[in-house]
């Protein structure tokens, strides 16, 4: 965004996921304009890389592993964050576990991992952050899918995990706006360059997405980064509870956005 410079000056932020993908573009957008950003994710060596880039913007960084599954690891990667950023303003959920597999396939624990995973996880940090957002107010950013609003086969499990997802903002808008926090979401359809659409879609569904895309490409991560930078800033004070969908139209045109 050029138009205005450090829209998060003296902000801190927390970005679950933020090693890699979108998440790690959203934490070094935060980056550039002016917040110290605290990642996780289950491992540290998936973490440093983006930790080395983000201190070389000039800002304060840090990283610390957790399995967002786990309510007491959690925990302590909110601690490690107050202890060594100071406070906690923004809270981005972005980790998120995912695979192509139609639900007659699919054991209880594979669709258990990923709910775990994506629903409960955000939950949990949500949760472990609010005495620190409520201190002076702050945002949450949920990171969702278009994928729950067709029929998207082979994803029961994420589908379901995101749709959650996209409840829990609208509850907690409500819940926690009167603390001065407000609580949104993205849904990116497919993003170029990220694990995720390399891993669960195949060459002929990147080409229909593309198609079928009103505006004709794949989002790219900027496109979403640029989003949370929004909802995250005062540009974005009085929005509050929605989900924004980040994906050029395409949820509009098609389904066919995995390879399944
Ligand atoms: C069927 C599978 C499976 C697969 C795992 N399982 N992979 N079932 N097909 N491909 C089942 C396992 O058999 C097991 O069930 C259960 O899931 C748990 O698997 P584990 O390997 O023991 O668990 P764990 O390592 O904790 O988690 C697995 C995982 C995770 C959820 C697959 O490692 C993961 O998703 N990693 C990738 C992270 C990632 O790329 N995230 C970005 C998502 S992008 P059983 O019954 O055998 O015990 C995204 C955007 C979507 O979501 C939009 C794209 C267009």
């Amino acid at each position: 965004m050029s138009f205005q410079s450090d829209l998060l000056k003296g902000h801190v932020a927390l970005v679950t996921g933020g090693g890699t993908g979108i998440c790690r573009g959203i934490a070094l957008a935060f980056a550039a304009h002016g917040c110290d950003v605290a990642i996780t994710s289950r491992r540290l060596e998936h973490l440093e890389p983006a930790v080395a880039e983000l201190r070389a913007t000039g800002r304060r960084a840090m990283a610390a592993a957790a399995d967002v599954r786990d309510p007491a690891a959690v925990e302590g990667v909110i601690s490690s964050t107050i202890a060594e950023l100071g406070r906690l303003d923004i809270l981005v959920n972005g980790a998120a576990g995912n695979f192509v597999c139609r639900a007659e396939n699919l054991s209880p624990n594979g669709f258990g991992a990923v709910v775990d995973i994506d629903l409960k996880g955000t939950f949990h940090v949500t949760r472990a952050a609010l005495p620190h957002l409520k201190a002076h107010g702050g945002s949450v950013l949920n990171i969702s899918a278009t994928l729950p609003y067709l029929g998207t086969m082979g994803q029961s499990h994420a589908a379901a995990a995101k749709a959650g997802i996209d409840s829990l903002t609208r509850t907690l808008a409500c819940e926690w706006g009167p603390y001065g926090i407000r609580v949104n979401g993205i849904a990116p359809g497919p993003v170029e360059g990220t694990e995720g659409v390399r891993r669960l879609t195949s060459e002929q569904s990147r080409d229909a997405a593309i198609r079928d895309c009103p505006l004709g490409r794949m989002a790219t991560i900027d496109d979403v980064a640029n989003a949370a930078l929004y909802l995250c800033s005062n540009a974005a004070s009085f929005v509050n509870g929605v989900t924004l969908v980040v994906d050029g139209g395409l949820w509009l045109r098609s389904s066919r956005i995995l390879g399944d």
